[in-house]
């Protein structure tokens, strides 16, 4: 076993109090001093250190500090992509750090949507093909309820009626819209955003806080990472990292 599975399993849940508490129940993500260290020969460096972070249902929450703060690692963490190597992190009440390769694969399918700054959208398919990707793994949704979902999730981001689009036919905005929907599509209870307008001109940027703020109204719980302060300023609550920890 490498050092830092060794780390993962003596650290990474040791004080974690699943599900006693309900004021814990009621956060979709709740953290007490999650750490991410990461190794490289005999240097070591901490992406995220003794991070405590409680998202309740309904929040919109920015992360928010300049490059090398350790936003992505935190949104990795929380969307299950990486795990924290010392910590508490209770995902929907679950102990996220005792989760097994497939639980983990599953709850990311299931429970989380991500969208990233450079949208990872799959090039030879269509933009509805793009959106059925990650609920063609979801046996117990049927064929009929899928095209539901989809068709559902493509006109919540205003592109109702683009199914046969390929990405390169669209623009970047509308790119990122689909890479929304995909997310959208899953019903996830929580939704990461990682520099979602960082690929985008200033005006397809705003458009998609301005999807995100609806989201939000409308019942989602959502948290981005940017370096912008104008978009950081959308959320309901800001977090500012610097240098891996909290300093708001
Ligand atoms: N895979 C990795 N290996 C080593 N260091 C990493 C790795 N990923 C991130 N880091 C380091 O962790 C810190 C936080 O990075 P990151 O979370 O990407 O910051 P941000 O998203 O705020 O720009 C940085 O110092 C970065 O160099
Ligand atoms: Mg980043």
């Amino acid at each position: 076993m490498d050092s830092s599975a060794i780390e993962r399993r003596t650290g990474a849940s040791e004080h974690c109090v699943e599900d006693s508490d309900s004021v814990i129940r009621d956060c979709i993500v709740h953290m007490e001093g999650v750490s991410r260290l990461y190794r490289s020969g005999t240097a070591a460096i901490y992406g995220l250190s003794a991070i405590d972070l409680s998202i309740k249902r309904g929040e919109f929450v920015a992360l928010t500090g300049p490059s090398g703060c350790g936003k992505s690692t935190l949104l990795s963490i929380m969307g299950l992509l990486d795990h924290a190597t010392s910590g508490c992190f209770l995902l929907n009440g679950r102990d996220a750090t005792t989760l097994g390769y497939s639980e983990r694969a599953r709850i990311r399918n299931e429970e989380i949507g991500f969208v990233f700054q450079a949208f990872n959208l799959i090039p030879h398919m269509t933009v509805y093909q793009n959106v059925e990707l990650p609920l063609s793994y979801r046996k117990a949704i049927s064929g009929k309820e899928r095209r539901e979902r989809i068709q559902q999730a493509l006109a919540r981001v205003g592109l109702y009626g683009r199914d046969s689009d390929y990405p390169s036919q669209i623009s970047g905005g509308e790119q990122q819209r689909v890479a929304i929907a995909r997310a959208l599509a899953g019903f996830p209870s929580l939704l990461l955003a990682d520099e979602p307008t960082g690929n985008l001109d200033s005006q397809s940027g705003a458009s998609i806080m301005r999807l995100f703020e609806e989201l939000h109204s409308n019942g989602a719980t959502v948290c981005i990472a940017t370096h912008d302060a104008k978009h950081a300023s959308t959320a309901q609550r800001r977090v500012a990292l610097l240098d891996g920890r909290s300093v708001t």
